[in-house]
């Protein structure tokens, strides 16, 4: 066998702080420090606890060149299989297949090392973030404002009043009285099915290619509503649709150039369980008519951006100018939408089939039918979408 270090790996002194008795009544300020030597790596499911001879031929065992494995073994025998059997260090033998698959797809994406190590570790799995805000009362304005203190104020001022130059502010035109209409929706009416048309019109705004550019048989860029970052379009839809006339309800990928849905296989979990799970226990948009996992093809982007600073940043923000294509696009279809980067990624990279490093999800949006009445309190202090008492 042969053996080198996985790609990417991150080590980090940790050190984690709890309550501790004994300290206190001895005199001490009564907390207890652990300090841990940890391995991260985006190629793993967990973090790995590491000790000094592991950390130290981490150090000594290179990413690129194979290694005969006695020779790695000479160094720390006992570390060495520590860390094959972790997945630190990959072994090119049949017994070491899935690390060593896993690394691979991790080389072979183009990742720069800091942003796969954020996006892999940021995901989340079961978490439900509305009843942890309920537990921590952490959901109204004025709780957080209690629990947390007043947060930096609501604007900056970098000159006198006096320097300030007025600008006008002109008549509203119609493309105004949009934006000021457009506010998050957390009430859906479920009860109401959402017409085939609209729920068409909204995917042909928001994702579909209005045209293409084509430079080659195998090289082709898409032009769309929204801007995308080396014009590359990397995020794919994919669509939980609960309630639309005429769609079974299912999971689905939109296609951008053919204008039309992809069924995917069914969840695991009843549909309406595995769409709250989506978006981490948030009843409010759990029942949008349709929702829209944003979840860029990373390879794409890194096709052109290889191990770039700013790759993953500009994927972030096409998601962020997608939602903001989709709330506008809704709002004046008459309907609510939403987007949330509290979701369950690893939930729903089970429910799609998709791989993290490949093309897991970023945010989830919808769209739908809005509710008669608020139940859930949305931000609408000029009351353009909610009459005012
Ligand atoms: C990136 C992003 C993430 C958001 N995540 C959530 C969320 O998890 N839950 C939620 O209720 N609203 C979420 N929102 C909506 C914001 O709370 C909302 O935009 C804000 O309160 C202002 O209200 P408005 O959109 O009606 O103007 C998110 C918005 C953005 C842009």
């Amino acid at each position: 066998m042969r053996i080198r270090r996985c790609s990417i790996v991150f080590i980090e002194p940790r050190e984690t702080l709890s309550f501790d008795l004994n300290s206190l009544l001895s005199g001490g300020n009564g907390l207890h420090s652990q300090r841990q030597w940890l391995a991260l790596a985006p190629h793993l499911e967990a973090e790995v606890e590491i000790g000094a001879d592991e950390r130290e031929l981490l150090g000594a065992v290179g990413a690129h060149a194979w290694l005969p494995a006695e020779d790695v073994r000479a160094l720390a025998p006992q570390a060495c299989e520590a860390l094959l059997q972790a997945g630190l260090l990959i072994g090119d033998d049949e017994a070491r297949a899935a690390h060593r698959e896993r690394d691979e797809a991790v080389r072979a994406a183009h990742w720069w090392p800091p942003a796969a190590l954020a996006h892999r570790m940021a995901r989340w799995q079961g978490t439900d973030s509305a009843a942890a805000m309920d537990e921590n009362e952490l959901t109204t304005a004025a709780e957080i404002r209690r629990r947390l203190g007043a947060p930096p104020p609501h604007v900056v001022e970098r000159a006198p009043a006096a320097a300030r130059l007025p600008l006008p502010r002109l008549d509203d035109g119609e493309f105004e009285r949009l934006l000021a209409r457009r506010a998050t929706c957390r009430n859906f009416d479920a009860a109401r099915a959402l017409p085939y048309e609209r729920f068409a019109r909204m995917l042909r705004r928001v994702f579909a290619a209005q045209a293409q550019v084509r430079i080659s048989d195998d090289t082709v860029f898409l032009k769309k509503h929204t801007p995308s970052g080396g014009g590359l379009h990397a995020t794919e839809a994919y669509l939980i649709v609960q309630n639309v006339d005429g769609v079974a309800p299912g999971l689905y990928h939109y296609h951008p150039v053919e204008h039309a849905l992809e069924p995917m296989p069914a969840p695991a979990a009843p549909l309406a369980e595995f769409a709250a799970q989506a978006v981490a226990g948030q009843h409010w948009f759990a029942d949008a008519h349709a929702l829209a996992v944003l979840a860029p093809r990373y390879a794409r982007s890194f096709w052109k951006y290889r191990r770039h600073a700013k790759a993953y940043r500009a994927l972030l923000l096409d998601s962020g100018h997608l939602s903001q294509t989709l709330y506008l696009s809704a709002t004046e279809l008459g309907l609510g939408a939403f987007v949330t980067s509290a979701i369950n990624e690893v939930d729903i990279e089970r429910g799609f089939g998709l791989d993290p490093l490949a093309e897991g999800p970023l945010a989830v949006c919808g769209f739908g039918w809005r509710g008669e009445r608020m139940g859930t309190s949305e931000f609408d202090p000029a009351g353009a979408v909610w009459p005012r008492d």
